[in-house]
């Protein structure tokens, strides 16, 4: 029997997170589906950032790092996104990007395993983190090695100081058990930092019941935090006392107005943090986080997979035909909340679906990807999704389009 439009719509009516949808601002006639590259807005954000704007900077100006807890901002932040990432409040903080956070949380792991000689990480993780991990590991001294995502349990060895590796791969969606990949690592005696860009907000996290050592995630996907958002980090608490990351910036200072020659660190998370927060963008994290209020990460988690389950089974009925072959697993328990679709001809597939209002993006060199947010999504926009997506390959629409500049955003 086929999916009908009747039977997603009744779905869709049967949604325990049916509301959350109304705390977006969604552009009419739009179905995004790239919430896994930039967040929706959340309408809250827009209320707060006029305030924010108005009265803490524009009126009371420099004394809002006190009356308006600017300054306690990064840990009120982090305590507020820790329920999300199944982690305690005191462990959490917002900073940086999530680059420059692996950085410093590499060279703070491998401080701690001194006489180990390599960083091991994920062949084919998202490249920005490889190439920090290169650079880290030159700067240590230390070899770096790199292999599939499946295999880093196997391949941790007693020389291996940090290993990293991402929660959710940011290309097919693969998602690693935490918990088994951690026990694995640490049985070794190595440490772990995992990457949790594509899985914060998306999926259910326990970070504490998985013993993760160390952990950076993004604020602007899955969380909403605007374009740009800072990143979180996760320390767990029996490694904070000996946390010696290497960007001392006077955030981290113990007391920073002292302003002291030498460098004394900050107890708990505050040593993770550099430089003087991103305020506006800080506070606009934190307004969007409200969009999750009363969200029970389950129910969350359990929609996100019934909309990527959705797709699947529509792409096997109605897309396969054109020669699309699925890039992420059939098993919602190995998959994040995003489905990656192959076809050579991918790039103008995704460019004549967002001239129909279906935004998904592209990696090269055939993926069409597709993020099914659970917070705003409905069964019946991956319904209408794929009707779309038929009708562009029925017609070849891609034939249609101009050639793409050398600019073009992917
Ligand atoms: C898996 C993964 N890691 C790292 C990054 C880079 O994040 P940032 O720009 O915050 O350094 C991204 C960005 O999309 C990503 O998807």
């Amino acid at each position: 029997m086929p999916i009908t439009r009747q039977a997603c719509i009744a779905q869709d009516s049967d949604d325990p997170l049916a509301h959350t949808r109304d705390r977006f601002a969604l552009p009419e006639g739009t179905i995004y589906l790239d919430g896994n590259s930039l967040g929706a807005l959340p309408r809250g954000v827009r209320a707060r950032m006029d305030d924010v704007i108005g009265r803490e900077w524009g009126r009371d100006l420099i004394a809002s790092w006190n009356s308006a807890d600017w300054y306690g901002a990064p840990a009120r932040v982090g305590a507020k996104l820790a329920p999300i990432l199944g982690a305690e409040p005191d462990e959490v903080t917002i900073t940086d990007s999530i680059s420059v956070n692996l950085f410093k949380l590499l060279v703070a792991a491998a401080r701690m395993r001194p006489g180990r000689r390599e960083i091991l990480a994920e062949a084919g993780n998202f490249p920005s983190d490889n190439h920090i991990v290169e650079s880290a590991a030159r700067m240590l001294g230390l070899a770096a090695r790199f292999v599939p995502a499946g295999e880093i349990a196997g391949a941790v060895t007693r020389d291996t100081a940090v290993a990293t590796l991402s929660h959710v791969n940011y290309r097919s969606a693969a998602m690693q058990d935490m918990g088994a990949v951690t026990g694995a690592i640490h049985r070794a005696g190595a440490l772990v930092v995992w990457d949790l860009a594509h899985s914060s907000g998306a999926v259910a996290l326990d970070l504490t019941g998985s013993s993760a050592d160390f952990a950076v995630g993004c604020g602007y996907k899955y969380l909403n935090g605007g374009p740009g958002a800072p990143s979180h980090v996760f320390v767990a608490r029996r490694h904070q006392a000996a946390l010696d990351q290497p960007l001392t910036g006077w955030f981290g200072h113990a007391d920073p107005f002292r302003f002291d020659d030498e460098f004394a660190r900050a107890d708990g998370m505050r040593a993770a943090l550099c430089s003087t927060p991103p305020m506006l963008s800080l506070l606009a994290f934190e307004a969007a986080l409200d969009a999750f209020e009363d969200v029970e990460m389950r129910d969350l988690a359990a929609k996100g997979r019934a909309l990527c389950d959705l797709f699947v089974a529509l792409h096997d009925e109605r897309l396969a035909r054109f020669g699309t072959t699925l890039a992420s697993s059939r098993d919602g328990s190995m998959r994040g909340s995003h489905v990656s679709v192959r076809h050579p001809e991918g790039f103008g597939v995704v460019q004549a679906l967002i001239r129909r209002g279906i935004v998904g993006d592209f990696r090269k060199p055939d993926a069409m990807r597709f993020g099914f947010a659970p917070l705003y999504l409905r069964c019946v926009d991956v319904y209408d999704a794929v009707t779309a997506m038929e009708k562009v390959f029925e017609h070849e629409a891609w034939r249609d389009l101009e050639p793409a500049g050398a600019g073009a955003v992917t």
